[in-house]
């Protein structure tokens, strides 16, 4: 049925078309980490100086760990934001002072780092460790609103919740961290705020939210 069908016909689409960004090299979990939270208010293009700089200068937690916090936030010039830099600075001396300088493939402690909420920890745990965490940001919201038709408050809490167990509920058996990056490239790339792009989505033929004229006014958001 249409959950299947997504699940499939969305995992293939991203493994013909996924770019070769700089975080997806490998996946080490330091790397993982850093990009998503540079990604979490800029886009990828703007991202990948910044990432392949700073990765350069900090490679490991520990490097970052150790850095005076000017260094870390020059590196950040430009990006914004700054208070993301001095988290991530906070959750790698975390991860070195209780975890050995190693992120753990720990999901409790993953979620307890500076400067990562839920979003950070499923892509994390999905990511780096495979493990079937759903990572649910807007761009996720939206693709799941519109495919599925759901017209819940999205600024509810209680929506969130129902959507991170849709979006768990979908993964295809061991292929977590593709399929999440799946749904971030779709909503990127196809299924975008405005005037999405349903004549090349690979999910079309079922897509509720289009069939029932609704892809225009989902999802629906009382505040910001
Ligand atoms: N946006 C957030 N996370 C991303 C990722 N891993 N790849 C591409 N875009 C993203």
């Amino acid at each position: 049925e249409a959950a299947r069908y997504f699940s499939r016909e969305l995992l293939s689409w991203y493994l013909e078309i996924r770019r070769d960004l700089p975080w997806r090299q490998n996946r080490d979990p330091y790397r993982v980490w850093v990009s998503e939270i540079m990604l979490q208010q800029t886009r990828v293009d703007t991202v990948i100086p910044f990432y392949e700089r700073f990765m350069e200068k900090f490679p490991t937690a520990a490097a970052l760990a150790e850095a005076p916090e000017a260094e870390v936030l020059k590196s950040w010039e430009g990006l914004g934001y700054y208070s993301r830099a001095r988290n991530l600075q906070a959750g790698a001396r975390e991860v070195v002072s209780l975890h050995g300088g190693v992120v753990p493939d720990d999901k409790e402690a993953v979620a307890s780092l500076r400067g990562v909420g839920p979003y950070t920890t499923g892509a994390i745990m999905s990511i780096a460790f495979n493990r079937p965490e759903p990572a649910v940001d807007g761009n996720v919201m939206r693709v799941l609103s519109r495919y599925f038709c759901l017209e819940e408050d999205i600024a509810k809490p209680a929506t969130r919740v129902g959507i991170e167990k849709l979006a768990a509920s979908l993964i295809p058996e061991g292929s977590a961290g593709d399929f999440n990056q799946a749904l971030m490239e779709l909503g990127a790339l196809v299924c975008t705020p405005k005037s999405p792009g349903c004549l090349t989505c690979p999910v079309l033929q079922h897509c509720e939210g289009r069939m029932a004229g609704k892809e225009h006014i989902l999802p629906i958001k009382t505040k910001a």
